[in-house]
């Protein structure tokens, strides 16, 4: 919800007619929206039956807890013009440590008396008198109140009532780039015409590259152990054969997997087929069962984190003119000959949870690390590598910061609440929203461009429900 916090309990104050349940509709789910007006229908005869009000009420109150208790959004639509019921939703509010929001209708008496007249029940015109009057009073009341954030909505004008929540003006995004992380397989009987789809429409839709994971089972925290995750450089060779522009690395190779000699020949193979175009994202290896089943050996963390220092060391030596003999920290060659070499400067981007060697790592030998996209998380990283850099007397501005991104998007609210819903499994709504950074394209992009003023480069990004070609172009709007 542009500019009002979410989760958050969110209680509208205005009289009748002052455009309060349609200033709801309008931003929120159906669901999400508590209303005394539908609970008396429910329960009384009709939505304007006052007689229903104590059941109505009471109806609404366990509603709207059983909601906060669950850290789900709610919109209290009822005139919330008495005091006492307000401030019982702000301490509800609080005492599960949501947001408590309060948006005011201050229209002119004139706008809500017209629309008063044309409802089929009008509200008697002293009952609406007296409600206008409470209503701007209500204003300097509730300022009082403790609210984490108090609207005040005074124009009457249907387009100012609009504008007054309107997005801020867009923040940009700008020199950030968005590369397509895919994780999931789900490729049926045409593996190589699933991946041509995903690579056509990834390009199309506005993405910088394609990154693919590099495991040898899949993770459990994608998918089952039996679904398909294809060998990444074989799959990113087929890539390269695309009329695309794509940048194609892996995101990222653990180091555990191919002598590092290898992994140089390959890359600068790729490279070289794609014009430039590959990447190499590289780290120390961490699941232990894959390593066991393919009949690797899985050393300590810190020889893994060693065996990553020495094989940025063994691709650089491959990587540079010449064939003369290399001498370096870890690592000696008697000769550098490989050939091709890359035809571009092939980015190496460090990953891995690790902040003492592995960003050390990075700020020494790497071109850029991948990091969590977590802001906490994403600041705290930053001010590591940057003390890293310091240390070792490296430009920060040499080393990007790449995050991966794993979020829950939809056009709107009700295909991001879907999705929350449909890909949760047995984690609580409100908190697979939260750490999946639930939101419309729009409420993405804001959020992109703080990460981009954070000084983050590339966003990697792997939006759990993609499956196919067409899920991949719907991404466009974000990307834009
Ligand atoms: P609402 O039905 O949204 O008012 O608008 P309300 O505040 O919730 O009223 P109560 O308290 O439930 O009685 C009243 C009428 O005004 C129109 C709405 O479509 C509705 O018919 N309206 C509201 C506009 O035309 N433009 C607006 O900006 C707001
Ligand atoms: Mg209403």
């Amino acid at each position: 919800m542009a500019g009002l916090p979410d989760p958050a309990v969110v209680v509208l104050v205005g009289a009748s007619g002052s455009g309060k349940s349609r200033w709801a509709q309008q931003r929120y789910r159906a669901q999400e929206i508590v209303s005394s007006d539908d609970l008396r229908g429910i329960v009384g005869s009709g939505r304007h039956d006052l007689a229903a009000s104590a059941d109505a009420f009471g109806l609404l109150d366990d509603i709207l807890a059983a909601r906060a208790r669950r850290g789900l959004t709610c919109v209290v639509d009822t005139l919330g013009l008495d005091a006492e019921r307000r401030r019982g939703y702000l301490a509800l509010a609080k005492s599960h440590g949501l947001p408590a929001v309060a948006v005011v209708f201050d229209v002119p008496g004139a706008l809500a008396k017209e629309r008063n007249a044309q409802r089929d029940r009008p509200v008697p015109a002293p009952a609406l008198a007296a409600q206008l009057a409470r209503a701007s009073d209500a204003a300097a009341e509730i300022e009082a109140e403790g609210w984490d954030q108090v609207v005040v909505l005074r124009s009457g004008l249907p387009a100012e009532l609009e504008r007054a929540d309107a997005p801020e003006p867009e923040r940009s995004a700008d020199g950030m780039d968005f590369v397509l992380q895919v994780s999931r397989f789900p490729w049926g009987e045409d593996p190589a015409g699933w991946l041509k789809g995903v690579a056509l429409a990834a390009d199309e839709a506005g993405f910088a590259g394609i990154a693919l994971m590099d495991h040898l089972i899949q993770i459990p925290q994608v998918d089952r152990a039996w679904a398909p995750i294809p060998e990444p450089w074989v799959t990113l060779g087929m890539l390269a054969g695309l009329d695309t522009d794509l940048r194609l690395g892996t995101l990222v190779s653990p180091v555990t997997f191919r002598p590092a000699g290898i992994t140089a020949k390959t890359v600068a193979t790729l490279d070289a087929i794609s014009g430039g175009r590959a990447f190499l994202g590289i780290g120390a290896g961490w699941w232990e069962r894959e390593h066991a089943a393919f009949g690797l050996p899985f050393p300590s963390t810190k020889e893994r984190l060693d065996g990553l220092e020495s094989a940025i060391e063994t691709i650089r030596a491959l990587w540079s003119p010449g064939t003369k003999a290399y001498s370096g920290e870890r690592v000696s060659l008697p000769e550098t000959t490989s050939y091709p070499r890359p035809v571009s400067e092939v980015a190496i981007i460090v990953g891995g949870g690790g902040e003492q060697r592995t960003l050390r790592i990075a700020a020494r030998i790497a071109d850029g690390c991948n990091v969590s996209s977590d802001e906490k998380t994403l600041d705290r990283k930053i001010a590591v590598l940057h003390r890293h850099c310091e240390h070792v007397g490296r430009d920060p501005a040499e080393v990007s910061v790449t995050v991966l991104d794993v979020p829950v998007v939809g056009r709107d609210r009700d295909e991001v609440w879907a999705r929350v819903e449909r890909l949760r499994g047995g984690t609580a709504a409100a908190k697979f929203a939260q750490t999946h950074h639930a939101g419309t394209h729009a409420e993405q992009r804001e959020r992109y461009a703080t990460l981009a003023a954070k000084g983050v480069r590339t966003v990697f990004l792997a939006p759990a429900h993609v499956q196919t070609p067409a899920d991949v172009l719907a991404l466009a709007p974000m990307l834009a």
